[in-house]
């Protein structure tokens, strides 16, 4: 019997609030416990993609026909378009810069909002997985959506800066259109991330949400680290740039506060 695969987004339609870094590194702290992870890269930036191999092989997938844009536009089982990893618990599906007309591709589909999900069928049913990730770009439509009715959870980061908290209202109405349809959504909790200790911003974020009810803000935040952006700079998750780096000790952290409340072994 296989095992259940759970399945976290990790979404916020503001730009540049860490949802890529966290992504890639949630997803290699998970493999380093032995878990079994599957990336996917939703966003035409292909940065997700870009974590984990150099540029001459990003560019090589992204215009090739086995990435995600194809397997939407295709309604393909996407497990054809898995590819390999440096690291053996951890696979990836690229993105490409095609995914700037996705919108325009699911607009007429039958359906539009269950396509991922379909997608995604046999890979879940396979038992292959642990976790799949989900990279999501900053925007709210209809292929973040597509990505929502395909997870089980979302994890939103949020930046720890005067604008970290713009938007979010908007982003917590489209969670509750979304479960419209996929009722099964849950908001796992918010991660802040890029957190500068001497500045005060980061106490202002936190205690933004910290007054909310039924919210969870995950204990363990990410600080400021320059050695994120060097591993970025070789397409490596920060541990396995620099085992010591304190970001990598941090993002293990929060792995694990995301599998206690998440994983397969969850009380609920
Ligand atoms: N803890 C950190 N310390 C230093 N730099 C960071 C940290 N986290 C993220 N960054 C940097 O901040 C920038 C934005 O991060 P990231 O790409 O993860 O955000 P994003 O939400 O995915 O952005 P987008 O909305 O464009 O997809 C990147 O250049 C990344 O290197
Ligand atoms: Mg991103």
């Amino acid at each position: 019997m296989g095992k259940k695969v759970i399945t976290i987004a990790f979404a916020n339609n503001k730009g540049g609030s860490g949802k890529t870094t966290t992504c890639a590194n949630i997803g290699y702290s998970l493999a380093l416990m032995g878990r079994k992870v599957l990336l996917i890269d939703g966003d035409m930036q292909m940065n997700l993609t870009l974590s984990f191999f150099e540029e001459e092989k990003v560019l090589e997938f992204a215009s090739g026909e086995r990435n995600i844009y194809y397997g939407v536009k295709k309604q393909d089982d996407l497990t054809g378009y898995i590819k390999k990893t440096f690291c053996e618990e951890l696979d990836l599906i690229p993105s490409t810069i095609l995914m700037s007309g996705i919108e325009y591709e699911l607009f007429t589909r039958w359906q539009r909002e269950l396509i991922l999900r379909k997608c995604l069928q046999e890979i879940k049913s396979s038992g292959e997985y642990d976790y799949i990730l989900i990279d999501a770009p900053p925007t709210l439509g209809s292929w973040v959506m597509n990505i929502l009715c395909a997870s089980d959870y979302v994890v939103m980061p949020v930046e720890a800066s005067p604008w970290g908290l713009f938007g979010v209202a908007n982003m917590f109405e489209f969670l509750e259109d979304v479960r419209q349809i996929n009722g099964e959504l849950a908001l796992l909790g918010i991660a802040i991330t890029k957190v500068d200790a001497r500045k005060n911003y980061y106490k202002q974020t936190l205690e933004a949400f910290r007054k909310e009810e039924n919210l969870r803000v995950f204990e363990q935040v990410i600080r400021v680290d320059s050695e994120i952006e060097w591993s970025q700079d070789r397409s490596r998750p920060v541990a396995a740039h620099k085992k010591s780096a304190r970001s990598a000790a941090e993002y293990m952290e929060l792995a694990k506060e995301i599998e206690a409340y998440a994983g397969r072994n969850r009380k609920h």
